[in-house]
């Protein structure tokens, strides 16, 4: 996706390291879709992680953990990122560069489709939860996200534009209706103070209210 005032503000704020470069070309090799974060998001998830504290926090969807690493590296050092990816061969390649990355302590995969591991974690609590998975059950991942995360936690997702699929009236596939459905639902939401900015692909942010 070319974004070129995104790249602008990548450069000032987001610069990858090696680390980061090298994983996203090994991704790119290997066949990973390329579909990561974009790093001034992996800037932005870094900089709300940071204003709440957040200690412990839960992505759904990790693919070469990418946003993951950027997630973990606004953590305390005993700070923890539970991911859970469905394709194990995902998993491994994360694994892989967590541990690269000196995040093997802070970072956690669970592999296994979202909707039977997060019933799993009923109970804990997140102090935030990044959304970054399929999309046609983005409204049931809200519904956990509402009972996983912590009064003034966050509640973070990706692609809430959806290649601006969301705004098409010609578009009415499965994937896109969810989004718009997490979206309406999302804003509408009782329990949450939220938005959804522009930066990279949308990114839906919202507070649990305490
Ligand atoms: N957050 C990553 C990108 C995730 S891409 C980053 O920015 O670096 C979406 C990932 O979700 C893929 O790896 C895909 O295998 C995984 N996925 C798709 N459906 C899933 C499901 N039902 N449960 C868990 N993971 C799923
Ligand atoms: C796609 C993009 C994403 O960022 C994602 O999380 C899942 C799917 C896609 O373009 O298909
Ligand atoms: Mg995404």
């Amino acid at each position: 996706m070319a974004d070129p005032t995104g790249d602008y503000i990548s450069s000032l704020f987001a610069r990858e390291d090696e680390l980061l470069i090298s994983l996203r070309e090994e991704a790119d090799r290997s066949g990973l879709p390329p579909i990561s974060i974009s790093p001034d998001e992996g800037r932005l998830l870094q900089v709300l992680l940071r204003a709440i504290g957040a200690r412990r926090v839960l992505e759904v969807g990790t693919l070469g953990g990418y946003s993951a690493i950027w997630m973990a590296r606004a953590l305390p050092a005993d700070g923890e990122l539970l991911s859970i990816e469905l394709d194990p061969d995902h998993a491994a390649f994360a694994t892989r560069y967590i541990a690269r990355a000196g995040l093997e302590a802070r970072v956690r995969i669970r592999v296994g489709r979202a909707l039977d591991v997060l019933p799993a974690l009923d109970g804990e609590l997140f102090d935030a939860v990044f959304l970054d998975a399929d999309k046609e059950p983005l409204p049931t991942y809200l519904e956990w996200a509402l009972r996983l995360v912590r009064p003034g936690g966050l509640v973070m997702a990706d692609n809430a534009l959806w290649g601006g699929k969301v705004i098409d009236p010609n578009v009415d596939d499965a994937a896109t209706r969810a989004v718009r459905e997490f979206n309406q639902r999302f804003a509408s939401e009782p329990r949450l103070t939220g938005i959804v900015v522009p930066t990279h692909d949308g990114v839906a942010i919202g507070i649990i209210n305490e």
